[in-house]
């Protein structure tokens, strides 16, 4: 996701503008960008790679000028992160600018038809296809920029929040959105636009939320009387009413979308941010899944006589699950390994071996010396990682972007889900190429898939019950976390979460290795989380809960909805629908990760910046 930010009214725009960036980082910050109309009529455009300071650095001794103008703070999704595909992006003749939040899935066959028609292109990016397409429309239909603007939205096929600038009508500034979002702020004689309200609320708190497919222009030559200076329509031309409303949200909290910590806004948007991990890669009306870095290498995977998995943390727990997946579908033998332990130990590594690493970052030093070693070995690198254009994946041979927009809290959540998506739909991908998975399996994974997002959903409407049964446990010293098959990994990951953040000591373990040394540590004072959903060894679980039990221990279990059985032995139970097995962990996480948050906020941590950790681990 980017940040889009705009101002027409009275002001030097450049400050507005830098300063709305500034507070948009938190969105996406790998490039940035800035267009301005001066007095003279010249359409300025500067763009940097990396954080905003970079783009004002470069901008410092250039004219910024002019009381109009649009910037844009990059996280790529097309193309690399470079100045070249930063925003905003110029139009062919230079006459138009646009920003753009978002992804058009149709702008290959764009860009072919205005290639056709003799348009050449600067980047690699989705955007300058658009802006491009608004030129084509306004030169050959003879229109305004509005109606250029809304003939081209009505062949646009994806998600977008965009903003426009047209030199030849300095006071007039147009903004869409469809599926991102947009705010419009109200001044005296001033409109502010912007991904949501932070670059907003200092100037005025009367803002405008756009709905899907609507057009708003700001005009200054009409913003004379009551608020004519903003005109609203849809893409097919309905005229609209716009409605002022009043801000509420302070600034802290409108960074975090009205969350009180990222982490919790993060494992919120995991229905959406999923969703977009499968976006053009699970197609439900083909029941087909297509993942580019695996069609691009197929040969690799088929011939790979072994698969090695490398990561830390969270990522690590990431690939123990895709262990299961990759073995039950490809049967290709799988190790996963920390890369701190697989950079030093002298691994064997082969030519034919392919080696999976999993980073949210792309930027922890343990993993990019494991790849630097097995890539000097010859082995075939693939990364999992939610930085485009990071060193982990410039350093891979292939690789799948997880696309869940920038993870702000420390503690690992929707990168997660979306790694281990990512991860079963490469499984699920060999396993069709080689034959090995039955097509009935395949077909109910993929189906399910699609499903998933929206059982997050109904996981993520237990929030408040968690939060008050929460309470109960801010007192234990330690506690212990079991899972059986798919869920053991989900064990490790919810006590990492409880550790890393309430700074209480949690283990994870496979349920059945109770039996060999951890139940001595059942005691009332140490409550156990058990995750029980109705699939694979349950019964199994089953029976290693009635042992805690027998004991005395305190359980928490999670459950699939319905489940009588263990609702009746566990002292506390939260309920994830039913899925496929191997899809069981996007949901029986999402419960982990509240608990543990809801633990750390009663204990007065700091969430977001748990002591002695950092959000990439850059050094050993
Ligand atoms: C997860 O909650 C932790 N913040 C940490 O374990 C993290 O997963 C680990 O440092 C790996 O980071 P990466 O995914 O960016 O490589």
């Amino acid at each position: 996701m980017c940040g889009i930010v705009g101002y027409i009214g009275k002001r030097k725009a450049y400050p507005v503008l830098i300063k709305g960036l500034h507070r948009l980082e938190y969105r996406g910050y790998d490039s940035a960008g800035v267009a301005l109309i001066n007095g003279q009529g010249q359409l300025n455009v500067y763009k940097a790679k990396g954080k905003v300071a970079e783009l004002e650095a470069f901008a410092a001794d250039k004219d910024t000028d002019g009381t109009i103008g649009i910037a844009h703070t990059r996280w790529a999704t097309h193309g690399e992160p470079n100045t070249v595909n930063a925003h905003p992006h110029y139009s062919e003749s230079e006459r138009l600018a646009i920003i753009h939040n978002g992804i058009i899935e149709n702008y290959a066959v764009l860009k072919a038809g205005l290639q056709a028609e003799g348009y050449t292109f600067k980047s690699d990016t989705d955007t300058e296809v658009l802006v491009q397409l608004i030129e084509y429309t306004q030169v050959n239909r003879q229109v305004e920029l509005k109606t250029a603007v809304q003939l081209a939205l009505q062949q646009v096929i994806g998600a977008y929040a965009i903003a426009v600038l047209d030199k030849e009508h300095p006071d007039t500034l147009i903004a869409a959105r469809k599926g991102s979002p947009l705010v419009i702020g109200v001044g005296q004689n001033e409109y502010f636009l912007a991904s949501d309200a932070t670059p907003i609320v200092e100037y005025t708190d009367q803002v405008i939320y756009v709905e899907d497919e609507e057009i708003v222009v700001l005009n200054l030559s009409s913003a004379g009387n009551q608020h004519s200076g903003v005109e609203i329509t849809t893409i097919n031309n309905v005229q609209k009413t716009p409605e002022i409303k009043r801000l509420e949200l302070s600034l802290s909290q409108l960074e975090k979308g009205g969350y009180t910590h990222f982490m919790l806004k993060e494992i919120f948007e995991q229905p959406r941010t999923l969703a977009d991990s499968m976006r053009g890669r699970v197609n439900l009306r083909q029941d087909n899944i297509a993942l580019s870095g695996f069609i691009d290498n197929k040969d690799r995977f088929l011939s790979a006589k072994r698969i090695i998995i490398t990561a830390c943390g969270t990522s690590w727990h990431a690939g123990l699950i895709a262990m299961y997946a990759i073995e039950e579908f490809a049967q290709i033998p799988v190790e996963v390994e920390y890369s701190s332990e697989f950079r030093y130990r002298k691994p064997v590594i082969n030519r034919d071996d392919v080696v999976i690493a999993i980073s949210q970052s792309g930027e922890t030093a343990d993993t990019l010396a494991a790849i630097q070693l097995a890539k000097q070995h010859g082995a075939f690198i693939f990364s999992v990682c939610n930085v485009v254009g990071a060193s982990i994946p410039r350093l891979s041979d292939s690789g799948c972007y997880t696309h869940v927009g920038p993870e702000i809290g420390v503690a690992s959540t929707k990168a997660f889900t979306a790694q281990v998506a990512a991860l079963t739909m490469l499984a699920l991908c060999i396993g069709r190429e080689k034959g090995t998975i039955t097509q009935e399996l395949y077909l109910r994974v993929v189906r399910e898939l699609g499903q998933v997002p929206g059982k997050m959903e109904r996981v993520l409407g237990q929030n408040k019950r968690i939060a008050d049964f929460a309470k109960t446990f801010t007192y234990a010293q330690n506690f212990i976390y079991l899972g059986r098959g798919y869920n053991y990994p989900v064990a490790l990951e919810g006590a990492l979460k409880l550790k890393e953040i309430s700074y209480i000591h949690a283990e994870g373990y496979p349920a059945a290795e109770m039996k060999h040394g951890p139940i001595a540590l059942v005691s009332q004072e140490m409550p156990v989380v058990v995750i029980a959903p109705k699939c694979g060894t349950y019964e199994k679980v089953v029976s290693n809960i009635q042992e805690i039990k027998a004991r005395k221990g305190k359980v928490i279990a999670i459950v699939t909805e319905g489940d009588q059985l263990v609702s009746r032995l566990a002292d506390y139970t939260i309920e994830v629908p039913q899925t496929e097995e191997c899809l069981s962990p996007l949901l029986t996480v999402v419960p982990l990760q509240l608990l543990a948050y809801h633990i750390a906020v009663v204990k007065g941590c700091d969430v977001d910046q748990p002591r002695n950790l950092a959000k990439s681990v850059t050094v050993e």
